[in-house]
């Protein structure tokens, strides 16, 4: 049975930060972020706004009422959780009016889990072939001002709607994952921020790549040769482009190197305006691939790369189908400017503002601009979510 992504919504912040502000803000020379690390803009999420707004509203850009009825799963991948025990998936569930016989859980293992509840998604159809999973990858990525990680910061959300017959790509039964139990980049439960060891987490990235991706190819009897792009996990772009330089075979012919890299060059466009976005980058990666490369089409094969700090790697394929151009839209970067640009000393308050919850539990939450869905109100302890310009 062909089972795959059917549907790509996206969602990000309302706000963003401009590269070369925080380099002056920072003393840092702008080069080091726009060629160093290859990043223009960082989208700047407010209180309001977190891994459910940015969930739904990613979903709700590509659902039919149809899809509601048909969809029994939803899964929310993040490490941005803001309950340590309800799922995230549940208050999406009910935002987007999907059937209640359905299962919502969320998964975590740092910017990998999606590339797991892709896999869960497709073993689903497989069994239930009338069924369609929503697969959510949401994060807010924040390390705090004057952090080494502060450049590589961001927040959006991927939304993935798998099923039989896909429209976009084809889900491959082929897949190599590999872990390694390293401190590469944590966040404990009394830290609000990650702690990272920047330098290791790169080179851990990078190793992990350059073995699955050699287990990959012994295993399937595969190479670079038969892919038409590879997609990575994106936390800044320039790490990125070290893992296609590793993956890169120069004895290939040196139209498809061309190819290749021209593809590479695409699937980081997005990322450059974004930043990172954890565990929706890899799929924000595939996004600006498919809705920017000129060179693609039906049966092309496409590699991707998933990386999760902590640490967990995953290298498995996609093919494309015929008429996948038309379930995208041409290319997002003209909407992406739309955003509000941000002072420094704005992003500052906007970024790092927390909700101030009383002793009985409640607290108002500050109205700044979301996307379709914003956090309202916290009554009681409870999260209170709502469509924008929704006054029930
Ligand atoms: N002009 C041009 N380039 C410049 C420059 C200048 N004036 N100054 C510096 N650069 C270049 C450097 O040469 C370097 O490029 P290369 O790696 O190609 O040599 C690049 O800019 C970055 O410079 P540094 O290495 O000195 O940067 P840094 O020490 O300040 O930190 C970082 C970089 C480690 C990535 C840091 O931003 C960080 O800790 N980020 C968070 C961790 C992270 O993203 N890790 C990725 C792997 S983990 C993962 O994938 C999970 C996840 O999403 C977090």
């Amino acid at each position: 049975m062909n089972i795959g992504i059917d549907k790509i919504g996206f969602a990000t912040a309302q706000y963003m930060l401009n590269m070369d502000d925080l380099a002056e803000s920072r003393n840092v020379d702008p080069d080091k972020y726009s060629k160093g690390l290859l990043l223009n803009n960082l989208s700047i999420t407010p209180v309001n706004d977190d891994i459910v707004t940015l969930g739904a509203s990613a979903a709700k850009s590509i659902l039919s009422d149809q899809d509601k009825e048909d969809i029994d799963m939803v899964i929310v991948a993040t490490e941005s959780s803001v309950d340590q025990s309800k799922a995230a998936a549940t208050w999406i569930h009910h935002l987007l009016g999907i059937q209640p016989f359905a299962r919502s859980i969320e998964m975590k293992e740092a910017c990998y889990s999606a590339t797991a509840a892709l896999d869960y998604a497709r073993l689903h159809v497989q069994k239930h072939p009338e069924s369609k999973v929503l697969v959510i990858a949401a994060d807010v990525a924040r390390y705090g001002t004057n952090t080494p990680g502060e450049p590589t910061q961001g927040a959006g959300s991927i939304a993935m709607l798998i099923s039989k017959d896909p429209r976009i790509m084809l889900l491959n039964d082929n897949s190599v994952a590999q872990t390694r139990d390293i401190m590469d980049f944590w966040r404990p439960n009394y830290s609000t921020t990650p702690f990272v060891n920047g330098i290791y987490s790169t080179k851990q990235y990078l190793s992990m790549l350059k073995t699955t991706w050699e287990e990959f190819q012994k295993r399937f009897e595969t190479s670079l040769a038969d892919f038409s792009a590879f997609c990575f996990h994106v936390p800044f772009p320039k790490l990125a482009l070290k893992g296609f330089n590793k993956v890169m075979d120069k004895n290939l012919p040196e139209e498809l190197q061309a190819k290749l890299k021209d593809n590479f060059e695409k699937s980081i466009l997005y990322s450059k305006q974004v930043g990172n976005m954890y565990t929706g980058s890899l799929y924000l990666g595939l996004l600006s691939l498919l809705e920017n490369s000129e060179n693609l089409a039906a049966g092309d094969n496409i590699a991707l790369f998933s990386y999760g700090s902590g640490a967990v790697a995953e290298i498995f394929t996609g093919t494309l189908v015929n008429g996948f151009k038309d379930m995208l839209q041409p290319s997002r970067l003209e909407s992406l400017k739309n955003r509000i640009k941000l002072s420094v000393e704005e992003y500052e308050k906007l970024f790092f503002e927390e909700v101030e919850v009383d002793s009985e539990g409640n607290a108002t939450v500050a109205d700044y601009k979301t996307g379709a869905f914003a956090l309202k109100e916290i009554r009681e302890h409870q999260r209170i979510y709502g469509e924008v310009n929704d006054n029930k």
